[in-house]
């Protein structure tokens, strides 16, 4: 993966002057084909700025959060596969040639952060199938350590949306589509949704495990010595459980 330092942009409605619409740092480019950044436009843009706030409140943190959320799962079904579909209206018998999604899907949210997404996979995909995956660092050697999973029984025949809101390092990630990968599920089955990631983690991802799917919403700067994402929103699970 190749990165371009993030550029900033002028944001807000065509009709108003460059002028008069402020700038603001957008997303880091990413140069690999697997890595879909969210369009960078103004309510995006406000989101983030509301849950990277240190002033904001956790109602608010929570609120603004699953909208981007929202955003984040909308886009992830973009890049399944859909099959042609033509349907009768109840206009006089008139077709419309459309699509249908092909396939199973299943979400499986890394713990605890990424069962903060499942909400916005419930309200896109009703009654959708939810795994578990719970990898810690192990306070001995300091490396990842899966402490639990519980996923479905038929995992290998689904599309499998990975939850977890910052990608920092990758460290627990890579873990869980290792699991993933023990079970059958195809490394390009895979769709790795999270909000802000980092560089040093979407390079660790394209090195290991190139065919899987990252949709982010904001690719920020790099971390810092204690693998925070920089600038960040600090931790996420702590924002929107505990604050
Ligand atoms: N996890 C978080 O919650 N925040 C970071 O910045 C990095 C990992």
């Amino acid at each position: 993966a190749v990165f371009e330092r993030a550029p900033s942009k002028h944001l807000g409605p065509d009709y108003k002057s460059q002028e008069e619409r402020p700038s603001a740092t957008v997303s880091t480019r990413v140069d690999h084909k697997n890595v879909t950044t969210l369009p960078q436009t103004p309510q995006l843009i406000a989101l983030l700025t509301m849950i990277r706030d240190k002033e904001t409140n956790r109602a608010d943190f929570i609120f603004y959060s699953n909208r981007i959320n929202r955003l984040l799962v909308e886009e992830a079904l973009n890049h399944l596969p859909v099959l042609p579909h033509t349907i009768t209206t109840p206009v006089a018998g008139k077709t419309y040639a459309g699509v249908k999604f092909e396939g199973k899907i299943c979400g499986v949210s890394i713990m605890r952060a990424g069962e903060a997404m499942e909400q916005a996979l419930r309200e896109c995909c009703r009654s959708v199938r939810i795994g578990k995956i719970l990898i810690q660092r192990d306070e001995e050697t300091s490396k990842p350590r899966l402490f639990y999973d519980k996923l479905p029984a038929d995992i290998k025949d689904r599309w499998v949306l990975l939850l977890d809101p910052m990608l920092a390092t990758g460290g627990s990630a890579l873990m869980a589509v290792d699991v993933l990968r023990s079970k059958g599920v195809p490394e390009d089955r895979i769709c790795f949704l999270n909000l802000i990631a980092s560089p040093e983690g979407i390079a660790n991802f394209a090195q290991k495990f190139p065919l899987v799917r990252i949709v982010t919403a904001f690719v920020d700067e790099g971390l810092n010595e204690k693998n925070y994402i920089v600038p960040g929103l600090g931790d996420f699970g702590d924002r929107f459980y505990t604050f």
